[in-house]
């Protein structure tokens, strides 16, 4: 694997490479392209840091677009056009990207994300004042095995300040009534990819994308960190999704 970069309106965008396939990994809130390791060892492509995370520079992040608008600039340098994967916050991303960059993307996966990402206000609140204990309660919901907690509890604590800015974008990402009055539908091949035990983004809000021409796959043993909990299966699951568009 190997770290390439790009410039992107003056500011440096880090990107994790497998190989040249044309697949693009984003990651959620708090999170870096290092989530993405075990795709990008057996399925190949490029995990993105999204500005203010990892190895990217710093930018003034506004909303969800702001972010789609960096993940777009990146395909176009690279790729053209891509399979656009992405997770929880990264799965926000991804389907902003669809919506304002349509030309750029060939199929869209929708890991453990929604059409809506509220947030328990006392997790906004306490990452504000209390963000160890805090940290350590999101870890804990966010793995369903508990082998990842403490090392993603540390993480998260570590990552507070950008993790309270990406929940708050979560928190204000509701594009649900748009799908509802028939404004957004899939017309990339589309799949839902969700862990049975997700407790942050549910089986419910994955079943929603399912009405609106996305595929849907439920992988066992595994809660919303499903690339990384149940990656055998996840990539799977995957990798299936993008040998039919190859045929
Ligand atoms: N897709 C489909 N349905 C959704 C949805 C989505 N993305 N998001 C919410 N809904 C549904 C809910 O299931 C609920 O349906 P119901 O009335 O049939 O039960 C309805 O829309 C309203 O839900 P919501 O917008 O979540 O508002 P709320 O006031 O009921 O709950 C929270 C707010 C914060 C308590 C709730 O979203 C929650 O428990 N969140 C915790 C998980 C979390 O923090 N996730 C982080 C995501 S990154």
């Amino acid at each position: 694997m190997e770290r390439i970069s790009f410039l992107i309106d003056n500011k440096r965008i880090s990107v994790l490479k497998g190989s040249r396939e044309r697949i693009f990994y984003i990651h959620g809130s708090g999170g870096d392209a290092e989530i993405w390791k075990n795709q990008l060892m057996d399925l190949g492509g490029y995990a993105i840091d999204l500005p203010n995370h990892g190895k990217s520079e710093n930018a003034e992040i506004r909303s969800v677009d702001d972010y789609a608008y960096f993940v777009a600039e990146i395909v176009k340098k690279i790729a053209g056009k891509a399979i656009v994967v992405g997770h929880s916050l990264g799965g926000a991303v991804a389907q902003k990207v669809y919506l304002n960059h349509k030309e750029i993307v060939e199929a869209l996966v929708l890991v453990g994300t929604g059409a809506r990402l509220r947030v328990l206000p006392s997790v906004l609140e306490g990452l504000k004042i209390k963000a160890s204990e805090t940290s350590k309660i999101v870890a804990n919901v966010a793995f369903h095995r508990k082998e990842f907690v403490e090392q993603f509890a540390k993480l998260f604590e570590e990552r507070a300040k950008i993790l309270l800015e990406d929940l708050m974008l979560c928190d204000a990402f509701d594009i649900l009534e748009d799908y509802k009055a028939g404004k957004i539908r899939f017309e990339v091949p589309t799949i839902a990819i969700v862990g049975e035990h997700d407790l942050l983004t549910p089986l419910k809000y994955s079943e929603f994308f399912a009405k609106y021409g996305a595929e849907l796959r439920v992988i066992k043993n595994a809660g919303h960190m499903v690339m990384l909990e149940n990656p055998l299966e996840f990539n799977a699951e995957l990798k299936k999704f993008i040998d039919q568009l190859k045929r």
